[in-house]
């Protein structure tokens, strides 16, 4: 099939790119020219494992190609999909604008029929609204499905390539039936094409990463008792995961969720039930939970050095929001080096992939490192904040030389307390207490 991606982001250049390994003829477009330029260049604008070499290849083969000129983009297109970004907005709901300007553009540039898919996150409405538009401008047939994407930074091609369901929201069978042979190549036996309406498309993909978020306020709550109470977190875990209701899958503790998302998308979900009068205390409790979440670590590391750190060193590992991507989009790693400068330390950084992002938004504020054990110089303590899997294996006879004090925070519980205990270092995880407090009985 011959496609159209507007949008070069994480989602439509992924899109893009695997449909075109997949034997489509696709064209990528983005108003951004200097994107575009980069990626005929062979330059990728984002670090996503995998997703140079599959542009390259199918670059070369003449089967993806790049255009700031939308209009000769969708010419030949049987499918555009829709993939620019839905930002947050002032209110807190997502700011459709750049969507709305690319539907009114391809509605002008239609030259027959065509499906636009929109797979932007988008609230629900969204669908109609873009097809009223596209009405508005065109004589042309055409027909206006939507189709979120449910890819994980970091794992996205793989996200893509093996999706868990497809699901697409459209007014007619036949659109479906379209979309369905679209995706067929990446659809196993076992995993179901789901085709519903716009609205429950739209309103699919909302839910799921509102379900997906309050599973880690809820971990992170629960970790923060059990810290209270001389519980380990991770024997909770093992306790609760093997039953079948609950499950072990995206319950691990940390320093709350960041990236793109979650955070947004949250958001939105509230500005949506605002706008109709629907209460919203879930996700209004799991947001809140976060923001806080996001604090517990430069908590944990006042509570020990007091409310001032002059003249003292605090190396941080990882800053990207999650590992295997070099995206600090509300990453909780911003919230603890705000406060460390705040206070007066000074910050050594490191992270495998985000510095030059984090370079771009404190300069020589901080101290950047691009091996981990060169931020440990002289360090009074260290934080995790990311778990990369360079970090879940250190020399931590290295480490005990080169730090000033042996201390850890650890934000993503890599090691075992006991273990770091005997090996001569001050280790705080999230959620595992190492002694038992006075049982509060005895209070
Ligand atoms: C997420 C959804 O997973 C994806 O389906 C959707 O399309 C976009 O949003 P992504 O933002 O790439 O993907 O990251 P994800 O791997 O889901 O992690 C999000 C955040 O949650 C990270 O900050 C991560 O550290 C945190 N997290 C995740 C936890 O703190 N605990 C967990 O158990 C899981």
């Amino acid at each position: 099939m011959r496609i159209a991606v507007v949008g070069t982001g994480y989602v439509g250049l992924v899109t893009g790119t695997c449909l075109a390994e997949s034997g489509n003829q696709v064209v990528c477009i983005d108003k951004v020219a200097a994107k575009i330029e980069l990626l005929k260049s062979g330059g990728i604008p984002i670090y996503e494992p995998g997703l140079a070499e599959l542009v390259h290849r199918n670059a070369k083969d003449g089967r993806l190609s790049f255009t700031t000129d939308l209009g000769a983009g969708i010419a030949e297109a049987e499918i555009v999909f829709i993939a620019v970004g839905t930002p947050q907005g002032d209110d807190g709901g997502a700011d459709l604008s750049g969507v709305y300007a690319v539907a009114e553009q391809i509605g002008r540039h239609l030259n027959g029929y065509k499906i636009v898919v929109v797979k932007s996150t988008v609230p629900v409405g969204t669908n109609a609204e873009v097809a009223r538009r596209i009405a508005a401008v065109t004589d042309c047939p055409f027909d206006v499905a939507s189709n979120p994407e449910f890819l994980k930074e970091g794992a996205a091609i793989e996200d893509f390539n093996k999706p868990d369901r497809v699901v697409v929201g459209v007014r007619k069978p036949e659109v479906g039936e379209r979309l369905r042979e679209l995706y067929a190549p990446f659809l196993r036996t076992d995993r179901p094409f789901l085709v519903m309406t716009p609205e429950s498309a739209e309103m699919t993909k909302y839910v799921a990463n509102c379900m997906l978020a309050t599973k880690i306020s809820f971990i992170n709550e629960m970790a923060n008792l059990c810290e209270r109470y001389g519980a380990d977190i991770n024997q909770v875990r093992r306790g609760i995961g093997h039953d079948q209701r609950i499950g072990f899958h995206f319950l691990h503790p940390g320093v709350g969720y960041g990236g793109s998302c979650f955070p947004k998308d949250i958001r939105a979900v509230i500005h949506m039930a605002k706008a109709k009068g629907v209460p919203a205390a879930m996700m209004e409790a799991v947001d809140s939970v976060n923001e806080a979440q996001k604090a517990v670590l430069g908590g944990k590391i006042l509570s020990h050095f007091g409310p001032r750190l002059d003249g003292k060193t605090i190396a941080v590992w990882g800053l990207a929001f999650k590992p295997r991507t070099d995206d600090i989009r509300e990453a909780p790693s911003l919230t603890l080096i705000d406060l460390l400068l705040e206070r007066g330390a000074a910050v050594r950084v490191h992270d495998p992939e985000a510095i030059p992002n984090v370079r771009a938004l404190y300069g020589d504020r901080l101290i950047y490192c691009d091996r981990p054990y060169g931020a440990l110089e002289q360090a009074d303590a260290l934080a995790i904040v990311t778990e990369w899997n360079e970090f879940r294996n250190p020399d931590f006879e290295v480490m005990l030389r080169l730090m000033r004090q042996p201390i850890i925070f650890d934000g993503r519980n890599l090691y075992e307390p006991a273990t770091m205990k005997r090996l001569g270092f001050q280790y705080q995880g999230i959620g595992r207490a190492m002694v038992d407090p006075t049982p509060s009985y005895r209070m």
